[in-house]
């Protein structure tokens, strides 16, 4: 009987040793403890051994199910633990690891640098005029020096509403408006939406201008100049400069349109600068005697400045853009690029 015991248990102890997990260990149990186990058996033979050995093979039997039960316990014990380990392991936190990107919205290129260039203006003491977008044709053309049948008209292919009524060509309006409600020292940018019936790679039927008036007394080309030359180092660079052009608006005179020096080759010649070292940012010039006098500006003592800034037109220079489409298409790839 002892060496029947001493072999279930040397059986057990090698099963339970060889068990790789909690499933066979209670398998083992089962085979050795269970109902139908190898050492259960012996215990239900007990009633066939002598009466006067009973005490003696019982605690045998108990002292086999003792050792084969805490053994037992420890394996358990220590797939648990590990399994526990396993828990930890899979639910770990790293919280030094870096948290997932969100996307992040930019504003529009466009309300780019439109801010750029209002903040660089208001640092200069500029105060912003916000015009409307549908004017009347006084305030877009005729007080501008532009009456009906003035072949400048021409320069701007117009949205009439109305007779009266059309959509603003250029922010040139807000000049008006400005010099009616105030009486000099002026100085005002005014951004904004302005129409007209164009449409290529450069243009578009909608676009943004900002437009400078400056009227005080003693005001020159040279004040206009000197504006311009800070302008441009603040929007493309410290060493860009200016050059002024002679043309043609009706409501200054005289009128310059202002180039900027490459700020990509620095004027020795490239494909922006289409080899020329220069390249046309804005229309600019002296306002026109005709369009002060219109409001009722007295031009023995006044005089002033103007200056109209595509506003696209120095987003394409600045993000390297050659369609003025792409800066409208909403394209993200396009949009997500410019963020300055
Ligand atoms: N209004 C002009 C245009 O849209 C731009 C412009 C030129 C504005 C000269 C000005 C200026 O104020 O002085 O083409």
């Amino acid at each position: 009987m002892k060496e029947k015991l001493q072999q279930i248990r040397e059986k057990a102890i090698a099963e339970i040793e060889r068990s790789e997990g909690l499933e066979r260990l209670n398998e083992v149990y089962g085979l050795i403890l269970g109902k139908k186990g190898e050492l259960t058996a012996v215990l239900k033979g007990m009633k066939d051994v002598a009466p006067q050995d009973r005490p003696k093979v019982g605690q045998w039997v108990n002292e086999t199910r003792q050792a084969i039960e805490e053994l037992m316990d420890e394996k358990k014990a220590k797939f648990e633990a590990e399994a526990l380990q396993r828990k930890y392991e899979s639910e770990k936190l790293d919280v030094t690891m870096p948290a997932k990107m969100r996307a992040k919205g930019n504003l529009h290129p466009v309300t780019q640098v439109r801010n750029q260039l209002s903040e660089i203006f208001t640092s200069m003491g500029f105060e912003v005029f916000e015009g409307t977008e549908i004017e009347n044709d006084y305030y877009n053309f005729t007080a501008l020096n532009t009456p009906q049948d003035h072949p400048a008209r021409d320069m701007q292919d117009t949205f009439y509403l109305s007779p009266e009524f059309l959509l603003r060509t250029q922010t040139s309006a807000g000049q008006i408006h400005v010099m009616e409600a105030k009486k000099p020292p002026i100085k005002i940018i005014s951004p904004g939406k302005v129409f007209r019936s164009d449409d290529d790679a450069t243009h578009s039927p909608m676009f943004t201008q900002m437009e400078g008036l400056v009227v005080d007394k003693g005001i020159t080309l040279c004040d206009l100049k000197g504006m311009l030359d800070e302008f441009v180092k603040r929007i493309f660079g410290e060493d860009t400069t200016t050059r002024l052009r002679p043309s043609y608006f009706p409501f200054t005179e005289p009128s310059v349109e202002v180039d900027v020096s490459c700020f990509q080759c620095g004027g020795k010649g490239c494909k922006l600068c289409k080899g020329t070292g220069w390249i046309e940012v804005l229309g600019a010039g002296v306002v026109n005697n005709k369009v002060l006098e219109g409001c009722n500006i007295d031009t023995n003592e006044y005089s002033g400045f103007a200056f109209g800034i595509g506003v696209e037109r120095i987003a394409m220079l600045k993000y390297g853009i050659n369609n003025i489409k792409l800066l409208f298409e909403s394209d993200m790839r396009v949009l997500s690029q410019i963020d300055d």
